[in-house]
Parts: structure tokens; C-alpha cells; sequence
């Protein structure tokens, strides 16, 4: 049977499918049956349609996909929360499956898309919008069903895991790692999507929704990136066995569910800390499986085609073979976000002080004053300066504790030279 598709958006991603199936559409048919068809291709420019010789269905109205009758999936590829929200939502009104790579979509208004979608008896299905080429998000709604899941940990963001993989092997500062991912193609001009974890956060929310039953949109999410991630951090973390990774964690807790995302420290021997460069990582944990890594590219053209790709032909089998649409909304409870004054972990703590008697006692003392349990504490260099760091980690501690001994601390007269660092740690 064909299965005729519209395509909005012709970006990387948007030319990568027209790629894939170029070079598998016969694969495809001889494989699962499917036969795979572009019926109408829609952005605002027509170059890239016509260089794959598709001007012929080529039009600027998104509107002429999602109205098209004979079109069974509208895939859209131009992202945001605007025009992106309209036609996915324009489309399954219309009785159209769909398939996104739209993370801010998913992350922002997956309830009233996932609704819309079961109102309208239609399938939409979003693996590209997390962890690009990696698959997790139809392993946690099939293969991993029958477990509780109790944690997701991932490095879902590659710009920021290259920038921190290059401070660390060539010593960069944050600014020329910045620099260097900027030229590479890696970071925008603009960086902050990337560099304050926002995108991170967005992906996080939308795999915490699916291993938790429970909607977490991005506004439910702590963000905070790597702008303040220093060299004198990543020596330290290392000489106490230990790497800095932009880590999106999301935890089933008795008190709710806790999604973050921060700069976190995680022992060397972690399978987390072995990912590096571009590469992204999502590591589960359920009570069945156990602990469970998928790793891969997380961006670009032909990793994030591949799984927006694998969602049509899935998407098209069922059109395919009349079924209704399989998998719709898992969220099914709704379970309270915990505030991240109530997290509980452990703390890195670097304070640039005078090196000078009493201030290690009266730095302790305030830790013990808000119930902060000291796990080590290492006086690190620049003695000739007259300041040197004093670099503690902590027991199992309450936030807003930990931040109350910062501001404390911060208050000491004539003490403190900078503003703390502050790094969570897992181990
Ligand atoms: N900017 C993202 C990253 C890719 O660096 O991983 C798109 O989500």
C-alpha cells in the first residue's frame, strides 16, 4: 500500500528524511510493505525541493499539506511553538497522523497535542525530538513498559558535553570553548539555548512525562547551564576521581518527581562520564531491567532523520495495515514536582577565601549551624596570592540548607574573595 506523507519544514532535518527515503524507499516496501511517498512538501523556500527535483509538490502553504486529503502523515520539521503548534494541531484536526522532531513543542503543549490527537483518533509520534539519532523515547513507551522506571540521567545536550570535553583535554576556558564550538557549527551565535540548559530541559521534561506517567512540561524544569563552569572546577572534580557533565536528571522521589537540569558531578567510573564530545547519552534505571544506557549522536541532519524517518514507516505500517493508533498519552497520575529547595544530594562547594587562621573553623561552623554534613574539605593553591580555595563536598544535604551556609559564608567579613561554585554531585 502507499502511504502518502506531507512534509512541512525543509531545514537539515526536513532534507535528511527526503535523503533517507530516497535511498530506501524500495528497502522499505520490499521490508515492511510500506510504500513511502512525498504527496506535498511546504517551507518558505523552494531551493531545496527543487534541488531533489520535488518542485512539483512543492508549495509555501502549510496549509495545502494539512488540508490534502490524500495525505494519511504530515511530518513537521520547522520547529518552535508558533507556526509549528498550528499546523501539528491544524493537521491532526484533520484527521492526520503526525510526526515531529519538536521538542519545544512536546515540551511546552504535549498535553493539548497528545489530546488532540486522541480526540481526532490519530497518531502522533516525536522520537526525533529528544537525543536525535539515539532511541529512547519508543524504548520507554514498548520496551521498557513493564517496569517502574526510577530514574532518568542524560547528557542530552551535545554543544555544551563538547565545550566541557574540550575544557578538560585542552585546558579552554569557557569563552574559547564557547568560541570553538561557534565555529564549529555546534553552538549558535546566540548561545544560550544550548549554554543555559534550556534545551536540555526541554528534552527532559518530555522523557520524565514518559518514564513517570505523569505530564512534566518544560516551565516545571530547573535549569541551569554551564556558564560558570570553570577550569579550577574540572581539575578539581579530577583529582577527586570525579568528571563535570551538563547532566538532565529526572527522579522518582517519595515527595514527587525531581527534574533538573545542572552541572553535575559524576565519579569517573561512571558510563555517563565516558561520553564525550558531541555525543549525547540517556541512562535508565528500572526496577526490572535495571540499569540501561542508549547512547548515540544527539544532533544533525542524518542522526535526527533517522529517527524521524523510523517514526513514519512505523506511523505508515499501522496506516498500512488499518489499525488504530497504538501507543497515545501515558499520563496517566499526576505527581507533585519537587521544588529544588527540598532536593536532596550531595554538594561540591569551592569558596576563593583568605588564607588566613579561623576562617576553616568558622567555615565549618556555619555548615554544621544549617545541618550540613561535611563528607571532605581540600585547601587547594594560590597561596602566593593571599587566597587560596577551599573546596568541600558534602554529605546527603537539603538545597535550601546548602544555600543558606553558602549566603552565610558569603557574609563573612573580609573572607570570601568570589562567588562560591556550586556543583551537585551523583554517584
Ligand atoms: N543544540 C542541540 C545540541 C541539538 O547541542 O545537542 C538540538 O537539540
Amino acid at each position: 500500500m502507499t502511504v502518502k506523507l506531507g512534509l512541512v519544514g525543509t531545514g537539515t532535518v526536513g532534507c535528511g528524511c527526503i535523503d533517507i527515503l530516497d535511498a530506501h524507499k524500495e528497502d522499505f516496501a520490499r521490508h515492511y510493505g510500506v510504500d513511502l511517498e512525498w504527496k506535498r512538501i511546504c517551507s518558505r523556500r523552494s531551493v531545496q525541493a527543487e534541488a531533489r527535483g520535488l518542485e512539483d509538490i512543492f508549495t509555501t502553504d502549510w496549509h495545502e499539506v494539512v488540508e490534502d486529503p490524500e495525505i494519511d502523515i504530515v511530518v513537521e520539521l520547522i520547529g518552535g511553538t508558533t507556526t509549528a503548534r498550528e499546523v501539528v494541531l491544524a493537521a491532526l484536526n484533520a484527521g492526520k497522523n503526525v510526526v515531529t522532531a519538536n521538542k519545544a513543542l512536546m515540551a511546552s503543549f504535549g498535553e493539548e497535542v497528545m489530546n488532540a490527537a486522541a480526540e481526532n483518533n490519530c497518531e502522533i509520534a516525536f522520537e526525533g525530538s529528544v537525543g536525535g539519532g539515539i532511541p529512547i523515547i519508543d524504548p520507554m513507551k514498548h520496551s521498557l513498559i513493564s517496569n517502574e522506571i526510577s530514574s532518568v540521567m542524560g547528557i542530552v545536550n551535545g554543544t555544551t558535553n563538547y565545550m566541557l570535553t574540550r575544557m578538560v583535554d585542552a585546558g579552554l576556558s569557557y569563552e574559547e570553548a564557547l568560541a570553538e564550538a561557534q565555529a564549529k557549527g555546534y553552538a549558535e551565535a546566540e548561545p544560550s539555548a544550548d549554554v543555559d540548559g534550556l534545551d536540555a530541559a526541554a528534552k527532559i521534561a518530555i522523557l520524565a512525562s514518559i518514564a513517570f506517567n505523569s505530564r512534566v512540561t518544560l516551565a516545571d524544569v530547573h535549569a541551569e547551564g554551564i556558564r560558570n563552569i570553570t577550569t579550577t572546577d574540572l581539575d578539581a572534580a579530577h583529582d577527586m576521581g570525579y568528571c563535570v557533565k551538563l547532566l538532565a536528571i529526572a527522579k522518582r522521589t517519595s515527595e514527587g518527581v525531581s527534574v533538573r537540569v545542572h552541572p553535575t558531578m559524576l565519579p569517573l567510573t561512571h558510563q555517563l562520564a565516558t561520553v564525550n564530545s558531541v555525543y549525547n547519552a540517556i541512562y535508565v534505571t528500572g526496577d526490572a531491567v535495571g540499569e540501561t544506557m542508549f547512547f548515540g549522536e544527539g544532533a544533525g541532519a542524518k542522526p535526527a532523520a533517522s529517527a524521524v524517518m523510523g517514526d513514519v514507516l512505523e506511523v505508515g505500517r499501522h496506516v498500512a495495515q488499518g489499525v488504530k493508533p497504538l501507543v497515545g498519552c501515558t499520563c496517566t497520575d499526576k505527581l507533585p514536582i519537587v521544588p529544588m529547595d527540598d532536593l536532596e544530594t550531595k554538594y561540591y562547594l569551592r569558596f576563593t577565601v583568605a588564607d588566613q587562621p579561623g576562617v576553616l573553623a568558622a567555615t565549618a561552623s556555619i555548615f554544621a549551624k544549617h545541618k550540613v554534613s561535611v563528607y571532605s574539605v581540600v585547601q587547594r593553591g594560590k597561596k602566593d596570592a593571599g587566597t587560596v580555595d577551599l573546596v568541600y563536598v558534602t554529605h546527603t544535604a537539603r538545597e535550601k540548607n546548602v544555600r543558606a551556609a553558602c549566603a552565610d559564608i558569603v557574609a563573612l567579613e573580609g573572607v570570601v574573595f568570589a562567588e562560591p561554585s556550586i556543583i551537585r554531585v551523583e554517584d
